[in-house]
């Protein structure tokens, strides 16, 4: 699954590193936390200190490290009182004993435990120790505590540990504690969009690439759709709160986070699972596939062979996807796209009519600074008569900024006051 890094660089970590010999674990939990693009400030123990230097951590996570409660200097750069309002996560990885019970009895005798009691966020530690200490009953005594506290406690494994002893306290793998950083974060995000998004709770269909329409079991006619803009709004439409079912023709990008993908090849493929998509339910049909006008009329059942210096091979036209959903009894709110290279906007408000659709998007492919294969886009956004709004010019921009500003137009023309007819 691929995942925008950019989403989190406005997310703010702290990892808190005590002591323990899983601290060495911690510094590649820093550049797994980096590569999904979170901020990461480090607070190290004492005891960490034994273990690994504070300039690895500096060296890792781009900032400098915090171990000193009563540092001016430190404190001046960034207090501690600072630090725990910048955080929107603390996690403790390695948390040692000492550290787990200095949180449960509410110690504020060094930098990290002050933290811990002067933050709002999240707190989460990961203990890594010693199975016997792991066993201890002050351990799981301290460690209900916090989570009565609302601390969430991420189990050690079991494995064989530094000291020779096999058995519960190993920290888990750097990669599984930050997928499940990232993973939280994702699901806070969704439950906002689901809830506050332009497309809170909307179903969504995108038809997305070319088709691929067969001419014998080894070739096949298409064309140069990426399908980039399709999947672009698949993703835009996510994060605005849709659960979003993509229909990709054949091509080669990655699925965008949360969305599902359904592969089709051909036109007829395409249509039928369009129509199954809206038995399914669907509020609103996005067509950007670049469908093949044309199929062939007879597949050959066997690789046709070298013969004479010509092959005549008869097409038959292709269904429209988009008028035919439009027609359905059941319509979702539909819309169309145009690539045209001359006359755009009346051959686009001409489809917008003749398809039946709610609103249509389209751009001069003649340029060769957008459209097809390319990462910008510019275009034209017309509505159905009906909604009374006025065609809206999107600038070129990132195929990602044109998708949200698509999201918008659906988002307007859905709640617009005017009843459509
Ligand atoms: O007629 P034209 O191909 O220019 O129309 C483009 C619009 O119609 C796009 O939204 C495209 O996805 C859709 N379309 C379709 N099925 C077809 C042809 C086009 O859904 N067979």
């Amino acid at each position: 699954m691929s995942f925008d890094l950019s989403v989190f660089s406005n997310k703010n970590i702290i990892l808190a590193v005590t002591g323990g010999i899983a601290a060495y674990k911690s510094a590649i939990l820093v550049r797994r936390l980096k590569d999904y693009g979170f901020n990461v400030r480090v607070v190290m123990t004492k005891g960490a200190q034994a273990f690994i230097t504070p300039l690895t951590f500096q060296a890792l996570s781009g900032n400098p490290v915090h171990t000193e409660l009563l540092d001016p200097e430190a404190e001046a750069g960034m207090g501690h009182i600072e630090l725990a309002r910048w955080a929107d996560l603390i996690l403790v990885a390695p948390a040692s004993c000492d550290t787990i019970a200095k949180f449960a009895a509410g110690l504020a005798d060094d930098l990290l435990s002050t933290v811990y009691l002067a933050t709002k966020a999240p707190v989460w530690v990961a203990p890594a120790m010693n199975q016997q200490m792991w066993a201890a009953k002050p351990t799981q005594r301290n460690l209900n505590t916090l989570v009565e506290d609302g601390v969430h406690v991420i189990l050690p494994e079991s494995g064989s540990q530094a000291c020779g002893d096999v058995g519960l306290g190993r920290m888990p793998e750097p990669e599984d504690l930050a997928e499940q950083v990232k993973d939280y974060f994702h699901q806070a995000q969704r439950a906002i969009a689901e809830k506050f998004g332009l497309l809170a709770g909307k179903r969504v269909v995108i038809t997305a690439g070319p088709t691929r329409e067969a001419i014998d079991p080894v070739r096949y006619i298409s064309n140069h759709s990426t399908g980039k803009m399709g999947f672009a709004i698949a993703a835009a439409c996510y994060s605005a709160g849709a659960k979003v079912t993509l229909l990709a023709g054949p091509v080669s990008l990655d699925t965008p986070n949360g969305v599902k993908r359904i592969n089709v090849s051909s036109a007829i493929k395409m249509l039928d699972e369009s129509l199954h998509q809206l038995e399914e339910g669907c509020d609103v049909f996005i067509a950007t596939a670049a469908v093949a006008d044309y199929r062939v009329a007879e597949v050959a059942e066997h690789k046709i062979k070298k013969a004479g210096d010509e092959l005549n091979v008869s097409l038959i036209k292709n269904p429209d996807i988009v008028a035919t959903i439009a027609k359905q009894e059941k319509r979702p709110f539909m819309v169309g796209f145009a690539a045209e290279t001359r006359n755009v906007e009346e051959y686009a408000a001409g489809k917008l009519v003749a398809k039946k659709l709610d609103m249509i998007a389209c751009n001069d492919v003649s340029r060769a600074d957008i459209g097809f294969a390319s990462d910008e886009n510019a275009m034209i956004v017309f509505f159905a008569e009906q909604y009374q709004m006025e065609k809206r010019d999107l600038e070129k921009a990132s195929k990602q900024e044109i998708a949200q500003q698509l999201v918008e137009a659906i988002h307007d023309a859905l709640h617009n006051e005017i009843e459509p007819v």
